[in-house]
């Protein structure tokens, strides 16, 4: 279908990929590659076995707590990825973002930029964190169907508008009631799927590593690349075992305190600079960009995107052009502010997009904003409810995750959520009415605890046994917070790249790689105040060759809002 095309448009360019780093292949057809995580045994020591053509995996049994191995046990996935050659210099731990996101299929869509940005040297393992895809505790609020919980996450955050006070009491009994029902399916186990845990358990993974290879366990080092809340991971892990800590890789760098605070406040500090981006850059392409008009400049360009906006507010737009849409429906700001965060995280692949959507609306065609949203379009059957056919399998397990981490900290009065939401529009004038569906009143019900041993205490300043490599892109809608977290770890130091978006991985940069492989390989780190030059471009020739991706995998659903 013509609206499927648009739709995917940024995820089937993120299959391409330089096939010349793609060195090492294993016999698809050799009956012991297994494709499936059911295949894979559960083991208390490492036993990796070739998975998914290109792959070995394994799957570990970990205490729940491991202060109280009364509370039984789980299985935790991990699936590498190994360098040419053998021994390699270590295995880097991957951890995509979310919380929610799967370490194990991100690791597998983003195989070439990884490999561009990491090296060959290190084996690169995605792990599943606990609760998430492959790994256990199961987390399921839905009875074990996937269709009621995809429908469920395409209803309730449609239509959440904080210019409305009826429209965010809605919202607040809403998610209230989300964990009062959850609370009737949820495992207790449930209460074992936090951030300290995942961390102990990629200590597990080292000492074992050791261990397989005849080395001390108790002088084994964890090797980290994590993005975006794998940030969250990673400081916590260095927070808790700090003479732990291999070569750290911390990137899009989410400010800890607060998230931890349950507040998700602090995201939104660059996100109308980044949308300003858009202005400029479309500015610069000139013909290239669909919005752009002779002579125009970045403030012209601003002055009628802000007017679209404005008008949207009062005037919603209809669709009904049925080569876009199955039913008719209408497109509002809200709408509109998801495009544009979806935009944000991954210019070089939808900036394009925003620039011909907002081309459209000048026109009251909102034709295109609807197909990428999936509105006015059908599920396909029962069993792929949400319409656009992509399920919500990391929804759940970011706010029961989310949830445990922030240890009830966050005031959870329908006041507090009135204050969130003025709050977060102060700080973004485009984002701030849609980024606090990110989380927070979810947990309000969910009354789950994790034991004492798996709340983290918080971050204080700390020497860690090898200096950590923060890093960022000059401008982070979501996550911009490397100064402060920096700040907490002696000796650390902080690369920035010169770019717009959501994670190094949004372009590439000689540069930008460089730093990180000689860090790995080495444990230097890149000079003070480093700015690294990139082939960042916000309106390609050939658009979406650039894509990279750390993009929620349904980026314009707005369940999926996360980091
Ligand atoms: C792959 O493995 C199968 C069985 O293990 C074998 O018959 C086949 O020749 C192998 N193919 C290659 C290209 O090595
Ligand atoms: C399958 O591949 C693995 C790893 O490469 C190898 O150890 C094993 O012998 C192969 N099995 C067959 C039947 O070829
Ligand atoms: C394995 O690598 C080949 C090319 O190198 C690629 O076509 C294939 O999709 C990869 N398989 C998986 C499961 O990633
Ligand atoms: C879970 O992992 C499997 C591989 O075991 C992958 O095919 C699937 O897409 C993953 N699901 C999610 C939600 O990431
Ligand atoms: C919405 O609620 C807030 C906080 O209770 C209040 O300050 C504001 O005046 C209300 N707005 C409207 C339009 O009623
Ligand atoms: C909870 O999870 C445990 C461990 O996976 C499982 O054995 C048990 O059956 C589950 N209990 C319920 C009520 O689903
Ligand atoms: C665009 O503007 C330039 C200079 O302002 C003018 O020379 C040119 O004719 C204009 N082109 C169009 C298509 O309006
Ligand atoms: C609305 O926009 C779409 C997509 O850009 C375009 O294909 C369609 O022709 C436009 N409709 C009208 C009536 O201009
Ligand atoms: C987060 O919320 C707590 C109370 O819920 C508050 O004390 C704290 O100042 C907030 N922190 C930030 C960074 O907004
Ligand atoms: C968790 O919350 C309880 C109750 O508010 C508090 O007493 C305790 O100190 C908190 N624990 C941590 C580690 O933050
Ligand atoms: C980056 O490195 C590659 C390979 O070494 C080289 O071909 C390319 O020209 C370099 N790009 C820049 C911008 O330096
Ligand atoms: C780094 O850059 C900042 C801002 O540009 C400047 O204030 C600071 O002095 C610089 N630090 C060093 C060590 O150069």
């Amino acid at each position: 279908m013509f609206t499927r095309q648009f739709y995917f448009l940024g995820l089937a360019v993120s299959a391409v990929a330089s096939p010349a780093l793609l060195q090492r292949q294993y016999n698809a057809s050799n009956s012991s590659m297994v494709q499936s995580f059911k295949d894979v045994p559960i083991t208390k020591e490492i036993q990796y076995i070739p998975c998914f053509d290109n792959y070995t995996c394994t799957q570990l049994e970990v205490p729940l707590d491991y202060e109280n191995l009364d509370a039984g046990f789980t299985n935790i996935a991990f699936l590498r990825y190994e360098a040419a050659e053998q021994p390699a210099s270590g295995d880097i731990i991957f951890n995509p973002g979310g919380p929610g996101e799967s370490g194990v299929s991100v690791l597998i869509s983003l195989l070439p930029q990884l490999l561009e940005l990491l090296g060959d040297e290190y084996n690169i393992v995605g792990m599943d964190p606990r609760g998430i895809n492959n790994s256990g505790p199961l987390l399921d609020c839905f009875d074990g169907k996937p269709w009621l919980r995809d429908y469920y996450y395409g209803q309730v955050y449609n239509d959440v508008d904080p210019r409305s006070n009826a429209s965010i009491s809605k919202y607040y009994e809403g998610s209230g009631t989300f964990g009062t029902w959850c609370m009737q399916y949820l495992n207790k186990t449930a209460k074992y799927a936090n951030t300290p845990a995942t961390a102990r358990d990629m200590l597990q993974y080292a000492e074992l590593l050791a261990e397989s290879q005849g080395r001390s366990r108790k002088d084994a080092k964890v090797d980290f690349y994590g993005a975006s809340y794998g940030t969250v991971l990673g400081t916590t892990f260095a927070a808790l075992y700090p003479d732990r800590v291999g070569r750290f890789l911390i990137d899009a760098v989410v400010d800890g305190d607060d998230y931890y605070h349950g507040n998700w406040s602090q995201n939104l500090l660059q996100a109308d600079a980044s949308v300003e981006s858009f202005f400029d850059t479309c500015a610069k392409a000139g013909s290239l960009c669909a919005f752009y008009r002779n002579g125009s400049t970045a403030s012209d360009i601003k002055k009628r995107f802000d007017a679209i906006l404005l008008d949207l507010e009062e005037n919603p737009v209809p669709v009904n052009d049925p080569l876009f849409v199955q039913f008719p429906t209408v497109v509002t700001h809200i709408d509109v502010r998801v495009l544009i965060q979806t935009a944000v995280y991954n210019p070089p692949v939808y900036f394009p997009l925003l620039a011909t959507v907002a081309d459209g609306l000048e026109h009251r065609n909102g034709s295109l904003a609807a197909a990428l949203l999936v509105k006015g379009v059908a599920p396909t059957s029962e069993c792929d409810y949400l319409p656009g056919g992509t399920g919500t399998d990391t929804v759940l397990p970011k706010q029961v995750i989310a949830c445990n981490d922030n240890n009830k900290s966050f005031n959870g009065s329908e006041e507090a959520l009135f204050d969130l939401f003025a709050e977060q529009k102060r700080i973004s004038t485009y984002l701030g009415d849609t980024w606090p569906l990110a989380v927070v009143p979810q947990c309000r019900l969910l009354n789950i605890t994790p034991p004492k041993s798996q709340l983290f205490p918080g971050f204080k300043r700390i020497n860690t046994s090898t200096p950590i490599l923060f890093a960022d892109n000059v401008l982070d809608p979501v996550t911009s917070s490397a100064e402060l977290m920096a700040g907490y770890f002696e000796g650390s130091a902080i690369l920035l790249q010169d770019a717009v978006g959501h994670g190094l991985v949004v372009t590439s940069s000689n540069c930008t790689s460089s730093y990180v492989q000689k860090y790995f390989k080495t444990g230097e780190l890149p000079p003070k105040n480093t700015t690294c030059e990139t082939d960042f471009d916000a309106f390609p020739q050939t658009p979406g060759l650039k894509k990279r991706g750390l993009e929620p995998r349904n980026p314009v659903l707005r369940s999926h809002i996360a980091l």
